[in-house]
């Protein structure tokens, strides 16, 4: 299990964002997820909605995309769950509803940490916010208040994106974040404002981000001051 994603607390978050955001909503969605890694999170989100649409995951890691498509044989959902052993940023552009991830979004000097799959840049932003460049209608993604944040919502402004909906919730450091030399590195991007945390806690948000086009309220400067609270 070492060389997968693992952190049931912050992948149930994850699969929580799914179901209120895209599942409920949309139930005939096509969807793309970046990162799936044991696809745990939509498995359990599918099994427990009813849902025709499509998703097609892609995963970087062998092992736990292994593990992925053999849940999904085990659930009958592969109709519905179809992920890639490839990076999304390397594939043709898939036409979708939603775009779907809960990033890498680990800040550190480079990407030599535990597990280099969840490096997010120096500053933790940068996945996130190629995810927000593009293109798609609709993007759900889990943005940290310790990989500067506010960058990820102007960027998002910068692309023609409205916050319609986000939830907080509050994380304790785990194994990832503890490590010595991300944990010093987010220590110095709280001095320039770039990472926010209190204690042993910092803040995740699911956000759902939407094109102006399809949105209905703008919530960018309620989460900007909900996630830079700590
Ligand atoms: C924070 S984990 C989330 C895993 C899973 N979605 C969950 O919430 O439990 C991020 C995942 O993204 C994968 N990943 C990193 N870079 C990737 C890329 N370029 N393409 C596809 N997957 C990638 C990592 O291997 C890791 O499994």
């Amino acid at each position: 299990m070492k060389d997968i994603f693992f952190c049931p607390e912050e992948s149930n978050f994850y699969s929580n964002c799914l179901e209120n955001f895209v599942l409920r909503n949309s139930s005939d969605a096509e969807c793309v997820e970046f990162g799936s890694g044991d696809g745990s999170p939509v498995i359990s989100s599918l099994l427990r909605n009813k849902f025709e649409g499509v998703i097609h995951g892609f995963e970087l890691n062998d092992s736990a995309c292994k593990v992925a498509n053999s849940t999904i044989d085990e659930y009958n959902l592969t109709e519905k769950y179809v992920i890639s052993n490839s990076s999304l940023f390397e594939s043709s552009h898939l036409e979708a509803d939603y775009l779907v991830a809960n990033p890498p979004y680990l800040p550190a000097p480079d990407e030599d940490i535990y597990m280099p799959l969840l490096f997010g840049g120096v500053d933790g932003a940068s996945i996130t916010n190629e995810l927000l460049s593009l293109g798609y209608e609709n993007v759900v993604v889990l943005v940290s208040s310790y990989s500067n944040p506010k960058s990820t919502i102007d960027h998002a402004k910068e692309n023609g994106y409205s916050v319609s909906n986000f939830t907080i919730l509050p994380l304790k450091f785990g194994y990832y974040s503890s490590e010595p030399k991300v944990k010093k590195h987010i220590e110095e991007l709280r001095k320039h404002k770039m990472a926010f945390y209190s204690g042993d806690y910092y803040f995740l948000a699911g956000v759902l981000f939407q094109k102006d086009s399809a949105r209905e309220v703008d919530l960018s400067n309620e989460l900007t001051q909900a996630i830079t609270s700590l």
